[in-house]
């Protein structure tokens, strides 16, 4: 998986920096080009002689070359890379890293690298606990880096805790699964429903809910990165698509939602039906806006909505998979199990609003999968990219 890709390997000065140096010899082994980029402190830890010997490269740690006064291009460094993997990454690396402050080749390279990156940590228990480290490895997830969590065990200073960096074999098959994944929907074609609906009561007002769209948005973003051509039918959100091969079609009631989906899911392989969808809709739509009446309560009569997950069921063929969303608030397996078998699923993405952090609005989530044959995987609460890529992952 890692023949010919180009790999920057960025050091910064931890105890853990001995390691990358058969983090270096394995993904050399693998076939990787790699490309060393070494912070000041990392280079008390370990040598650039060292590094260069392994790479077959210059290291790159300044911003010119003292006796030529050349100038090293962190940003042709950031185009030239497939991944780019920090091991380890110390508190004051990831600190800098998480909020831009470029004062050296590392960190300009990372702002610059346009590749996914992985970052390894690696700190004292302390130091890995402290509040400011999780925001800033948090800030790091929200941009979508990859974190390869540290282990828990014996540390430099002796102390027994979580904080030490994972193990080079783990980080390079951190690296193989990426690329294994990076385009195994290739040639796919999925549909995303995402956001919430918005059913007229009258030109100012309408039923909603909260759906931010972040979660199916994240769906979309993991799905076209993995090589697919996707169709986003979104309703009202205010994020936007990233990847280019994602196509969005912005709606506002259920009805519009039915209607594109039906019309689109005959071509599609695979249809996740994400949005946060309005069962009933108000039965009249009122022209202008209804007044504040002194004595009368104004009435709204609601109407069903079209059930767009089940009715995808009926038109679904032997070689297309359709996955439905539960939003639960109790009973949570029953009613999701329910769903699953009602409007005909592959498989069903349970959410609860009883779980802190979770479903709406959320940067997390926390999810259970239950598949038509019974089975059911549960995970932990973790960002929405990387809930989007377990369900991507489970579909595979
Ligand atoms: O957008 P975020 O802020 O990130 O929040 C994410 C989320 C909480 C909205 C998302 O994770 C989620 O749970 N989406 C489904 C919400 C929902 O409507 O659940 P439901 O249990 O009411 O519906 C079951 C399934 O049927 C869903 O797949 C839904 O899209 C679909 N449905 C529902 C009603 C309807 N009329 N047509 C449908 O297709």
């Amino acid at each position: 998986m890692l023949q010919g890709k180009h790999i920057i390997l960025g050091i910064s000065g931890g105890i853990a920096a001995y390691k990358s140096v058969y983090l270096l010899r394995l993904l050399i082994k693998a076939g990787a080009e790699v490309q060393v980029v070494i912070t000041p402190a990392g280079k008390e830890f370990i040598t650039p002689v060292t590094l260069s010997a392994l790479s077959g490269k210059p290291v790159v740690s300044e911003f010119f070359t003292a006796n030529t006064g050349q100038w090293n291009s962190h940003v042709d460094l950031g185009l030239w890379a497939d991944a780019m993997v920090i091991a380890p990454a110390t508190a004051s690396t990831i600190a800098k890293m998480a909020n831009g402050v470029a004062d050296n080749m590392l960190i300009t390279t990372y702002l610059s690298a346009k590749a996914p990156v992985f970052v390894a940590p690696a700190m004292d228990l302390d130091m890995f606990a402290h509040p400011t480290t999780t925001r800033n490895i948090d800030l790091l997830r929200s941009y979508g880096n990859h974190i390869i969590e540290p282990t828990s065990g014996e540390l430099a200073s002796h102390l027994v805790g979580k904080g030490r960096m994972a193990e080079p074999e783990s980080i390079v098959a951190h690296l193989e699964q990426f690329f294994a994944s990076a385009q195994d929907l290739a040639g796919k074609n999925v549909l995303i429903t995402a956001g919430p609906t918005y059913e007229k009561i009258d030109p100012v007002r309408f039923i909603g809910n909260y759906s931010s769209g972040k979660m199916g948005y994240a769906i979309a973003e993991e799905a076209a990165r993995r090589g697919a051509n996707v169709t986003i039918v979104s309703g009202p959100v205010s994020i936007k698509a990233q990847h280019e091969s994602i196509k969005v079609i912005g709606i506002e009631s259920a009805r519009e939602m039915h209607q594109h989906c039906t019309q689109l899911f005959p071509a599609m392989d695979i249809a996740i039906m994400c949005a946060a969808v309005a069962d009933y809709a108000p039965a009249q739509q009122f022209d202008a806006k209804i007044k504040r009446e002194k004595d009368e309560i104004p009435t709204i009569t609601l109407v069903k909505n079209p059930d767009i997950a089940a009715d995808l069921g009926q038109m679904k063929t032997p070689r297309q998979k359709l996955i439905g969303f539960a939003l639960e608030t109790n009973d949570e397996e029953a009613n999701a199990q329910a769903k699953l078998a009602k409007k005909n699923l592959d498989a069903i993405v349970l959410n609860s609003l009883r779980d802190k952090d979770a479903c709406f609005g959320t940067d997390t989530n926390k999810i259970t999968i239950f598949f038509a044959d019974g089975s059911n995987k549960q995970y932990g609460l973790k960002p929405k990219a990387e809930v989007a890529k377990d369900i991507i992952d489970s579909i595979i």
